[in-house]
C-alpha cells in the first residue's frame, strides 16, 4: 500500500492555487496528512492532543504551543504528535512557537491594529477572488453569475451604486467596464441614486458593490433599480448578506473578514471583481478580443505578486508619514482611473488621521484649489495612466510653481518622474487598466502611518462605525 504522505505526494503534482488540504485515509487510519500552498495552516501541540487549524486565535483555547506550516511543506499528524516534512520527503526541524499574545492581539496575527494585518493581508486575498475564476485562458469563469449572452448584448446601460470605499471601487468598474465592454456606465453614489428619478430600465443592469451587503442606502438603491426592472448584480464580501440574497447575479470577493472600520483588502478584491465582470461581459459582447483577454488574465494572476512587493517597501512610506504628519491640508489628484484611486487614498487619510484632504482630477487643479497650494502642501499626484501622462506633468508643474511638495505614486519604470516630484513611492509596472489595484497600497499605507503617528484609534476612528445599517 501507497502510504499516505507519498499519495498526497503525488496527487498534489496535478494541484495548482492556493489551499491548505487536510487528509485522511480509512485503510492508514493512524495519521493524517495536511499541506498548505498560500493557504493558512497552523498545528497546535496540546496536551495529550495534536490540532489543526487555518489560524491561531482558534487554538488559543487548546493549547499556546504551535508549529505554523510554510507554504510547500507537509504536516504528518500520529498519536505521537507532528512531524513536518517538505513535498520532496525532507525532514524540517521546525521549533514550537509559543503565543504569548492576548486573545484579541492574536487574532491581529501580531500586528499591532487590524487595518494593517489586512493591508497586508491583500495578496492572499487577491488570490482568492480570483481562485478558480481564471482558470481557462479565454473567459473567466464567475460562480454565482447567471445572466447570459443574449441579455448581456442586449445591454443598454449599466448603473453602479454604492457607498463610500466601495463607491471608490465602482468608479473604477466605471472605467473597465466602459472600456473593455463598450456599455455606458453610471456611477452613482447609493444615498442619491435613491432619491432621485434614475432613467433605469429593462435594458440595464444595476450593480450594487457592498463589503457588508447591508448598508443601508446601497439596499434601498438596489431595491430602487429593481423596481425599475433592472437587473441586479451584486459584488459583496459576506456571504449570506442581505443584497447578496436580494440580487439575481452574485460576485463574492472572498475577501475574508474585515473588521478595521477603513476598508482595504475589500476595495482591492471589489476592483479585481469588476475587472473579471468587465472582462466577462466584453468577451460576451464581442467587444474584447481573446487575444486581449488572455493577456489581462494573466497581468491578473500576477497581481499578488506584485501586491507583496509594494508592501516590502513600506519602510518608505512609513518614513514620509513620519515626515508629513503633522501637516494640515493634502491634495490627491489624478486623471482617469488615477483620478478614481486619488478619491480612495483621501477617504483613507481623512477618515484614520483626521486630516483634511481632498482629490481632484488633475485637470480641474486650476479651476479653483490651485489657490490652496502653498509652500510645502503636500500634493500626491498618481501618474501610472500612460495615455495622460504628459498632462498630468504639466499639472505637476503647476502645483510645483507654487511650492507644493510632490509625492508621486509611479511605475518602477518611470524614470522621467524623479525630474518633477520631490518623493516617488513606486509599484511594479502592470497594465494601466489594472493600476488601481497596485497605486492604492502606498496610500493605505501612508493612512495609516499618518494616524499611528498622531496617535488615532486606527480601528475605530470617532464618529464612524464599520457597516452602515442607518440611513
Ligand atoms: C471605508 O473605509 C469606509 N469605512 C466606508 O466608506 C465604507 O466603504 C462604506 O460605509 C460602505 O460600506 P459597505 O461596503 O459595507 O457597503
Amino acid at each position: 500500500m501507497v502510504p499516505l504522505e507519498e499519495a498526497v505526494r503525488r496527487a498534489l503534482q496535478h494541484t495548482r492555487g492556493a489551499y491548505a488540504i487536510v487528509v485522511l485515509c480509512s485503510d492508514q487510519p493512524d495519521r493524517i496528512v495536511a499541506v498548505r500552498q498560500i493557504s493558512p495552516l497552523v498545528i497546535g501541540l496540546g496536551e495529550g492532543e495534536t490540532l489543526l487549524a487555518s489560524d491561531i486565535p482558534a487554538l488559543l483555547s487548546y493549547t499556546r504551543d504551535v508549529l505554523i506550516i510554510e507554504d510547500g511543506e507537509m504536516a504528518v499528524i500520529t498519536a505521537r504528535g507532528a512531524t513536518v516534512q517538505r513535498l520532496d520527503g525532507a525532514a524540517v526541524a521546525k521549533e514550537p512557537m509559543r503565543i504569548t499574545w492576548d486573545a484579541e492581539m492574536a487574532e491581529k496575527g501580531g500586528y499591532p491594529h487590524f487595518m494593517l494585518k489586512e493591508i497586508h493581508e491583500q495578496p492572499r486575498a487577491l488570490q482568492e477572488t480570483m481562485m478558480g475564476r481564471l482558470d481557462s485562458p479565454g473567459a473567466p469563469e464567475l460562480d454565482g453569475v447567471s445572466y447570459t449572452s443574449e441579455f448581456v448584448r442586449g445591454l443598454r446601460k449599466l448603473w453602479i451604486t454604492a457607498c463610500g470605499t466601495a463607491y471608490h471601487a465602482g468608479l473604477v468598474g466605471r472605467w473597465v467596464i466602459e472600456h473593455w465592454a463598450q456599455i455606458p456606465v453610471e456611477p452613482e453614489l447609493a444615498s442619491e441614486l435613491r432619491y432621485r428619478h434614475p432613467l433605469i430600465d429593462p435594458n440595464a443592469m444595476a450593480v450594487a458593490i457592498s463589503q457588508s451587503g447591508e448598508t443601508a442606502d446601497t439596499l434601498a438603491a438596489a431595491r430602487e433599480a429593481r423596481k425599475r426592472g433592472a437587473r441586479l448584480a451584486a459584488i459583496t464580501n459576506v456571504v449570506g448578506s442581505t443584497l447578496s440574497r436580494e440580487a439575481d447575479d452574485v460576485l463574492y470577493v472572498r475577501a475574508g473578514p474585515e473588521i478595521a472600520v477603513a476598508s482595504s483588502k475589500a476595495y482591492i478584491t471589489m476592483l479585481v471583481a469588476l475587472q473579471m465582470l468587465a472582462l466577462d461581459l466584453g468577451l460576451r459582447r464581442g467587444t474584447m478580443a481573446t487575444a486581449r483577454a488572455a493577456q489581462i488574465i494573466s497581468a491578473l494572476k500576477a497581481l499578488p505578486g506584485k501586491a507583496q512587493e509594494v508592501l516590502l517597501r513600506e519602510g518608505e512610506v512609513e518614513s514620509l508619514a513620519g515626515r508629513l504628519a503633522d501637516r494640515g491640508h493634502m491634495f490627491f489628484i489624478g486623471r482617469g482611473l488615477d483620478y478614481a484611486v486619488a478619491q480612495e487614498g483621501s477617504l483613507k487619510l481623512k477618515e484614520i488621521s483626521y486630516l483634511h484632504s481632498e482629490a481632484l482630477a488633475a485637470g480641474e487643479l486650476k479651476h479653483g484649489t490651485l489657490a490652496l497650494v502653498t509652500p510645502g502642501v503636500p500634493v500626491f499626484a498618481l501618474v501610472t495612466q500612460r495615455h495622460v501622462y504628459e498632462k498630468t506633468l504639466s499639472n505637476i508643474q503647476e502645483v510645483k510653481a507654487r511650492g507644493g511638495l510632490v509625492i508621486a505614486v509611479a511605475y518602477d519604470s518611470d524614470t522621467e518622474i524623479t525630474k518633477h516630484a520631490e518623493v516617488v513611492l513606486r509599484i511594479p509596472d502592470t497594465d494601466d487598466d489594472l493600476a488601481p489595484v497596485l497605486s492604492i497600497i502606498p496610500l493605505q499605507l501612508f493612512a495609516y502611518y499618518v494616524a499611528r503617528e498622531r496617535g488615532n484609534d486606527i480601528d475605530q476612528p470617532r464618529n464612524l462605525a464599520k457597516s452602515v445599517t442607518v440611513e
